[in-house]
């Protein structure tokens, strides 16, 4: 079985990329042949300057190589290094309707959001659909805001072996009902674009005044609370044993234990359950050269795969 999932070099990686798919990628790299990488032509299409677009690169490299990527077991590269990747898309872009591509719910949520969209905005869905097809990937591991990429990536694979024969596999999509969602500091669903986000890695001082800013309301604090309609509880359930969420779930239903303990309980757990991650960053920040060169080996190894299908792809529509 292959696996395959990509993530954008737009900002700092936070809990909610971790849980909701850094975990579910590393988690799945002793399950079948894994793949990963960073999809670097897809941050093109929010124009970033090209010098905050490298660092970011190198940064989310080394943050995920930290979470628990085995360079052995996982292919993990930069999506431009195989820029057979484009190619495919070219080819693709030719079965899909314009139409279609202006219903996708991430390019009329950007719109919605008054961004003037490109024409790479647009196709976004098209190149996500050839990161896919191009490594013929069985199950992609995400959360849940990129199901209907999904969905568009398996239809455009059905189009084209309709239309051209039988090439390319269909995928799965990979989503963990419980950590679908991980919410943000403001209940949102957290995310970059919200500044709402609990950064993985940083400066102790700076994530514990983020945790200290979640969200909650404004019952006193002898009065008990409710658990289940709690921020605080929702992001503690991610890193405390169930014991430590009984525990945690008691203390709001007694009452006199205010929000702020519960967010000092949370920063607790999260600093806790990051240090391993933490020190292996701190290894691979100081050995950059190592980073790079894992990237460039794997990038090798990801071309053998791309230009596996894109001779079979060349050939049916008729370029060769
Ligand atoms: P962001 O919304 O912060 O820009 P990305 O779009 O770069 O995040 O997402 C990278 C990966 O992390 C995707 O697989 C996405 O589904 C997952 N992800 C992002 N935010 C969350 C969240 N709040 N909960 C669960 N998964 C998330
Ligand atoms: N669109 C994904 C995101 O924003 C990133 C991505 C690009 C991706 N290509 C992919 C994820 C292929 C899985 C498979 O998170």
């Amino acid at each position: 079985m292959r696996i395959l999932s990509g993530i954008q070099p737009s900002g700092v990686p936070h809990i909610g990329n971790y849980f909701g798919m850094m975990r579910q990628a590393c988690a799945l790299q002793s399950k079948g042949e894994s793949f990963l990488f960073i999809a670097d032509y897809h941050s093109l299409t929010t124009s970033p300057d090209p010098k905050t677009l490298r660092e970011n690169t190198l940064n989310l490299a080394i943050d995920f190589m930290a979470c628990g990527l085995d360079m052995d077991k996982t292919v993990f590269f930069r999506q431009s290094d195989v820029p057979q990747v484009t190619e495919l898309m070219w080819i693709l872009n030719n079965i899909v309707g314009v139409g279609f591509l202006e219903r996708a719910h991430s390019y009329k949520d950007k719109i919605a959001k008054g961004f003037a969209p490109n024409n790479g905005l647009l196709s976004y869905p098209v190149l996500m659909a050839a990161d896919i097809l191009l490594y013929q990937s069985n199950l992609v591991p995400v959360g849940k805001d990129q199901k209907q990429h999904l969905e568009i990536t398996r239809d455009i694979a059905i189009r084209f072996n309709t239309i051209y024969g039988d090439t390319f596999v269909l995928p799965e999509e990979l989503i963990p009902e419980e950590v679908a969602i991980v919410p943000g500091t403001d209940g949102q669903k957290m995310s970059k674009s919200y500044d709402n986000t609990i950064p993985i890695f940083g400066k102790e001082k700076a994530i514990r005044k983020t945790v200290m800013n979640v969200v909650t309301d404004c019952t006193p604090l002898e009065d008990p609370k409710d658990p289940d309609k709690c921020n605080v509880v929702a992001l503690y359930k991610l890193v405390a044993t169930p014991a430590e969420l009984a525990d945690l779930k008691a203390k709001y239903r007694a009452g006199n234990y205010g929000y702020g303990h519960a967010k000092q309980a949370l920063f607790e757990k999260l600093w806790e359950y990051f240090r391993p991650m933490r020190e292996r960053r701190d290894e691979l920040a100081a050995n950059v050269d190592y980073v790079w060169q894992c990237l460039a080996a794997n990038a090798e190894k990801a071309q053998v795969e791309a230009e596996k299908t894109m001779t079979k792809v060349r050939y049916a529509v008729g370029l060769r």
